[in-house]
């Protein structure tokens, strides 16, 4: 088999079902250069979101600031608590977010022990081995089970790293170009694990610069540009960026 459903109940539990957050006039500049220039921008449960860009338009940094991990010149937030500045709900974000690298970070250890670093401290060791075997075997990555992670290729790093963010199980999932690494196969089973997450009701931003890759699992393709984001849904539009229409029920007055 090569993917390995487990019930989702036992995950859901940890996170909120309704997830809606609402950032607001987020602007960066680094150095007096504008970054990000008042991006507004939403996240729901199960939504899959797009974010295109050339090179330096500012996808990481915004996707970091999403995941309370740089800080914005300005901007508010909103998690369901009222409109806040960033810097309060910055433990609110990162109870809730989780960024996954580029190039994700792996201890000199093995694969499982990478996987296990995941997990909170107080599990029992039964159910710590239960969990991680599970995460394997969702990502299949049993065969590499007691591999040194740092010797693995950069597609199954990403991998190792997307079984983390499954055990995890955060309400949105921020991720940095997951596929770069990645051939054809291992980049359609990563597909099919994202459209798992979403399906169990992760919110999902992918920064990507390859959008028809997307097609069939984004629900809308955000475009950054000279610090502003707007909703993609002509080619004309994307301009260098490959694009694809989005669906109009799922589109947002507030991207
Ligand atoms: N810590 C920093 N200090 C100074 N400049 C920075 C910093 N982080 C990012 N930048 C600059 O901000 C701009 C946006 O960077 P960012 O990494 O967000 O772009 P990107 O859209 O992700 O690009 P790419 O597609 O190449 O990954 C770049 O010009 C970058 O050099
Ligand atoms: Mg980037």
């Amino acid at each position: 088999m090569d993917y390995f459903i487990i019930s989702r109940a036992r995950v859901d539990s940890q996170r909120d079902t309704m997830i809606n957050i609402q950032f607001k006039g987020i602007a960066k500049h680094y150095r007096r250069r504008t970054i990000l220039d008042g991006v507004d921008i939403s996240l729901q449960d199960s939504q899959c979101t797009l974010l295109c860009g050339a090179n330096g338009a500012g996808k990481t940094t915004l996707l970091k600031i999403m995941a309370g991990l740089v800080r914005p010149d300005s901007g508010t937030l909103n998690t369901g608590l009222g409109e806040m500045k960033w810097r309060r709900c910055i433990k609110a974000l990162k109870e809730k977010a989780m960024y996954m690298h580029q190039q994700p970070y792996m201890f000199d250890a093995s694969v499982r022990r990478n996987i296990a670093y995941a997990l909170p401290p107080m599990l029992s060791h039964e159910d710590r081995d239960k969990r991680i075997y599970e995460a394997l075997a969702w990502a299949n990555l049993e065969p590499l089970a007691t591999a040194s992670a740092t010797s693995l290729s950069g597609g199954e790093v990403q991998r190792v790293a997307l079984a983390r963010a499954w055990l995890r199980s955060p309400s949105v999932l921020l991720l940095d170009e997951p596929t770069t690494n990645m051939d054809h196969d291992a980049r359609l089973r990563t597909h099919n694990l994202l459209r798992q997450l979403k399906d169990q009701g992760m919110a999902i931003v992918i920064s990507s610069h390859d959008a028809l890759q997307f097609q069939s699992l984004a629900c809308r393709q955000l475009l950054l540009k000279d610090g502003k984001i707007s909703p993609v849904n002509t080619i004309t539009q994307a301009e260098n960026v490959s694009a694809f229409p989005i669906n109009p029920l799922q589109q947002h007055q507030q991207v």
